[in-house]
Order: structure tokens, then sequence, then C-alpha cells
């Protein structure tokens, strides 16, 4: 299991900031009916979402968490209602979007990952079998393989009729010059918001827009 860490906090104090009673980092709240926080772990982002929810009547989007294990699950589910008493949250236990109901698709105003992203170690390009721990870090040979199986399933599950918003965190030991390349030919308009150094390396929050040309 992932205990919340930097990257979970770069993500979560940048929303703080930018969420208030009108606009949802300049979308209108109102105009948000749904978000999704992918690969929620404990259900950190997901919680805090609905949690802001709860004090603020122009906010009635549904909050849905996803994550590719059902100990994630699990555990974001009795953090619910630890933390609210309350079971609001939609859960879905899927690898990326692979047993997402089509009924979600062109449904999400803002996505949130805050995924696996450093390259695998040397045991892992052995082919040896992840573990479970494996998935909260472990973005693939290059660190960046996730985002990017992420990134080209997203936008069909983007309301694209709307405003929307996709938010992950990176980091710079992954190969960032070829994940700009992918993102930039998916269609993606790509803002680098914050950056932050933590012990080893800088992990970087990034926005995206689907707005092909
Ligand atoms: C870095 S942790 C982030 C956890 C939490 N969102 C946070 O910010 O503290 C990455 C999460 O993504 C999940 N994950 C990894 N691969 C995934 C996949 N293919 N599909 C869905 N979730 C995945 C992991 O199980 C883990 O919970």
């Amino acid at each position: 299991m992932y205990h919340p860490s930097d990257d979970s906090y770069l993500l979560i104090d940048y929303l703080r900031r930018n969420i208030d009673n009108t606009f949802f980092d300049g979308i209108k709240l109102e105009d948000i009916d749904s978000i999704l926080d992918m690969g929620t772990g404990t259900g950190i982002i997901a919680i805090f979402l609905q949690h802001f929810k709860s004090f603020n009547s122009n906010f009635n989007a549904r909050i849905f968490a996803s994550d590719i294990l059902e100990e994630s699950i699990k555990c974001a589910k009795a953090n619910e209602k630890l933390n609210q008493d309350s079971s609001k949250i939609i859960y879905l236990q899927s690898d990326l979007f692979l047993s997402f109901p089509k009924s979600l698709r062109s449904t999400f105003n803002i996505i949130i990952f805050n995924p696996p992203y450093l390259p695998s170690l040397p045991k892992m390009k052995e082919k040896l079998p992840k573990k479970k721990i494996d998935h909260s870090w472990d973005g693939g040979l290059k660190g960046i393989e996730i985002i990017i199986d992420f990134l080209k399933e997203v936008k069909n599950f983007l309301n694209l009729n709307k405003a929307h918003y996709i938010y992950f965190i990176s980091s710079n030991r992954c190969k960032l010059d070829e994940l700009e390349t992918q993102i930039a030919n998916l269609g993606f308009k790509h803002e680098k918001l914050e950056k932050t150094h933590i012990f080893f390396e800088d992990i970087i929050l990034n926005r995206l827009q689907y707005s092909p040309d």
C-alpha cells in the first residue's frame, strides 16, 4: 500500500490553493459533473475532494476512485468511512480504464493520476513478477509506460464537450523528453504547474487539456 507522500501532497496542496467556492482551477464548479482519482491508493485525493464537496453547495460532482489493487480499494473505502462516516465515493477496481463500464465514457471533467512514475529496477527488466507494492512506483522500463498507456485511453473518458483537465505527476528520473513528445503526439496541451525537489529527484505536477488541431 502506498502511503501518501510528497507527490500526493504536491497535488493536494495545488488543488487546495486553486479550488474555491466558485471555481475548480478556473472551471466553474457547477460545470463539473464527475471527477476521477485514478490510482487512488489510500483514497487521499478522492477523500479530499469528497470532503470539499461536503461544505460547498455549488459543488455536486460525483467523485470516482479507481485502483488496480483490491487492497487499495478496500483501504480507501475504510479511510472514507473513518474520515467522513459516509460512503459517497464510487470505487472501481481496474487496470487503468480496462474494467470501466462503457457508461463512463465521455463523462469526466477532471481526471487526476498520481501514477507509478519511476523506472523499473534491473530485476524487473528480467521480467520477474511484480509484487503488489511495485504498482506504487514502477512506471515501466523508462518510468513513463504506465503514464503513456493512461494517456492513450484517457480522452475516451473525458467529457470533451465541456472544460476539462487531467492532472498527473511525473519525475525527472523518467524519460521526460519522450513523455513530452508522446503528450504532444496524442493531442494534448501541456502545462507544468509546479515542481519540487525531494531527495534524489524533481517531481512535477502536470496539467493537460485535449486539444488536437
Ligand atoms: C504513487 S501511488 C499514488 C496513490 C495515491 N493516489 C496518492 O497520491 O497517495 C500509485 C497508485 O496507482 C496504482 N496503480 C498502479 N498501476 C495502476 C494501473 N495500471 N491502474 C490503476 N491503478 C494503478 C497503485 O496501486 C497505487 O495505488
